[in-house]
């Protein structure tokens, strides 16, 4: 959950970027640094663990100078260490950098740039970034240009951030794709960056945010925004409101809609540190897994409820496919009065944003009496779920607020990716071509999320053209068919819309008769294995008179022929899919809520954490 902070101005900068680093705790994180530029130097601070071994660090040996930038990182490639810490300063030692996202084609690089006589220091990816800076500067170009010239050889969702010895009163940040936001703090004779705003709310309440494909270059008394191409842009200035939520939402209306942008960000950080992307082996540490006892397992039951029931389902399909062993999904609320058949060679699993459902909890105790092996995915940290059970896999995906769970879907839906690669690997069924193909599928992701988030004002179109219809049908299809469920109730909690997700091959079994104009249908019909059939229900639907969204993938010009409506997303592979899917239908959600009035961050009769039965 890397955060971001940089300064120039006439102060000291290091205490300036500590304060701000503080504000971003909550965030998380494995380790802390900061560099500042003085008396012709890279002074560089950095710890791992807490901010405050940092802070001791730098009180113990203080670094004097008023430009600097700082980091708290989550882990991606390599393990949180002092070494891996950022700042990272290139091998010639004239650039530093600070990086939050994952460089998709690292290992390419680092190849290219060890051929080069590189010397890599650590084992992060950012190490790529600063020393491809330091040899465009070599063919005696700006930082500004170096930086851009690096963008062009990186794929994946990235920001930024860099200083250059020789232009010691400048700071680069650029934003490319969405791997979190950059906001660009306006003071009196000073500047500042953060990734969030609360880092710099002390000092000022003037900011600009710079959109994916923008850069920003920062001095003392000035700062320019420009895109990767080079043309200057005038974004909009906000002032800030003093009050906290206004400015905890930051560029966003709404915590949804925050929280639905926050997606590239919380599912890079819940695939940080648990993958090497050179071997495709998955690191879960804390479920204390081995050979034997991945191969004893002979059932998972995963039991959950609401959102976290359709990542499960979700999930039934990527453990069944890639570890071989039989899933069953339980509503927790069902499970537990059932006397379910479970005993010491079934894990249970449970799902949990807030880890304190009282269903959920239930469950997880109908389990342990019963001797299974308990595991739980859960978002809070120290919460029930997570204390309760032998072992637990987190979210990463930061504090939700809002009270439609958005980020914590997906977030889930990468660490059951995750689990089913490591029982996959150990019970033997996943060779390592395979995991090293499914890596770099997981790899592409967040950038493809990013890519997704992009085209909002295509959903907003169509949800002005839904905003009054009184129902809505959500279809799918194996792995996607729990996102029809999972889009429906999106619907129904924030706009009041009543909506059903169905597995489409059932709606010739009868709710094929509720079809007619009135009748908006969501098809869910990216290219996978069930795509045929799902092109035949948009026929079916149409050929009834229904008004037909159909959610399909790049390049489909066949179903744009077919539909009403096509919301796109960029092509992945048939497991990641439903992650990309998703991501419309929670902004169609999103957009007719609003235009209905909706209280959308707080939906009638609804709470956030459903603590009683
Ligand atoms: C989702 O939008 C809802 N807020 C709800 O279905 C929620 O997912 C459910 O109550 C489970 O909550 P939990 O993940 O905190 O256990």
């Amino acid at each position: 959950m890397c955060g971001i902070v940089g300064y120039v101005g006439t102060r000291q900068a290091a205490p300036i970027i500590l304060d701000g680093l503080k504000q971003l705790e909550y965030r998380g994180y494995d380790s802390a640094g900061l560099a500042v530029l003085s008396n012709g130097q890279i002074n560089i601070r950095r710890d791992v663990g807490k901010l405050h071994n940092l802070i001791n660090l730098y009180n113990s040996d203080p670094v004097s100078g008023s430009i600097g930038i700082g980091h708290t990182r989550w882990a991606t490639h390599g393990a949180p260490s002092q070494r891996n810490a950022h700042p990272h300063v290139s091998d010639g030692g004239n650039v530093v950098v600070v990086q939050n996202g994952i460089v998709e084609n690292f290992v390419a690089l680092k190849e290219e740039l060890m051929a080069e006589g590189v010397t890599f220091k650590s084992e992060t990816d950012t190490e790529v970034i600063v020393n491809l800076i330091e040899r465009h500067l070599a063919s005696d170009v700006s930082l500004e240009e170096a930086v851009r010239q690096t963008l062009k050889r990186l794929k994946g969702a990235n920001v930024i951030v860099a200083m250059n010895l020789n232009e010691p009163n400048r700071i680069v940040a650029a934003r490319m794709g969405n791997a979190g936001g950059v906001t660009v703090g306006i003071g009196e004779g000073e500047m500042f960056l953060a990734s969030d705003m609360p880092a710099i709310l002390e000092h000022t309440r003037q900011v600009v945010f710079l959109d994916a494909g923008w850069m920003t270059i920062i001095t003392q008394n000035d700062y320019v925004v420009k895109t990767f191409e080079g043309k200057v842009v005038k974004p909009q200035v906000h002032h800030i409101a003093w009050d906290k939520v206004t400015a905890e939402k930051g560029e966003y209306r709404h915590f949804m809609q925050k929280e639905i942008h926050e997606q590239v960000r919380s599912i890079t950080d819940t695939i940080g540190g648990r993958i090497d992307f050179e071997t495709g082996s998955v690191i879960l540490n804390d479920l204390n897994l081995t050979p034997e006892a991945a191969k004893k397992i002979e059932k998972i039951v995963i039991v959950a409820c609401g959102t976290a029931a359709h990542a499960g389902m979700v999930g039934k399909y990527m453990i069944e496919a890639l570890a071989r062993i039989p899933v069953e999904v339980d509503i927790a609320s069902e499970f537990r009065y059932r006397d379910p058949i479970i005993n010491d060679k079934t894990v249970v699993i449970a799902i949990s944003q807030s880890g304190e459902t009282a269903d959920t909890l239930a469950a997880m105790e109908e389990a342990r009496t019963k001797g299974a092996t308990l595991w739980s995915i859960v978002n809070a940290i120290g919460s029930q779920a997570m204390r309760v059970a032998h072992g637990c896999i987190t979210m990463q995906s930061g504090p939700e607020i809002g009270v439609a769970s958005t980020k914590a879907f997906t977030a889930p839906l990468v660490d059951l990716y995750l689990l089913a690669m490591k029982l996959g690997e150990l019970r033997g069924v996943l060779d390592s071509k395979r995991l090293k193909a499914l890596a770099n599928d997981l790899a592409h992701l967040p950038d493809l999320v990013g890519r997704t988030l992009d085209r909002e004002p295509e959903v907003e179109v169509i949800a002005r053209q839904l905003r009054e219809t009184s129902h809505c049908l959500y279809l799918g299809r194996g792995i996607n068919m729990p996102i029809a469920y999972e889009g429906a109730l999106k619907l129904k909690e924030i706009s009041y819309i009543h909506a059903e997700g169905y597995p489409a091959g059932e709606m010739k079994h009868g709710p094929i008769a509720l079809i007619d104009r009135a009748m908006p249908v969501l098809v869910l019909a990216p290219k996978d294995q069930w795509y045929e059939k799902m092109l035949s229900q948009v026929e079916q639907a149409k050929a009834r008179g229904g008004i037909v969204v159909a959610v399909a993938t790049d390049g489909d010009t066949l179903i744009k022929e077919k539909a009403d409506y096509v919301l796109y997303v960029p092509p992945s592979s048939w497991l990641l899919n439903p992650i990309l899917i998703v991501l419309p239908l929670q902004m169609l959600s999103y957009h007719i809520a609003v235009l209905r009035g909706c209280d959308v961050d707080q939906p009638r009769n609804l709470a956030k954490s459903v603590t009683v039965e």
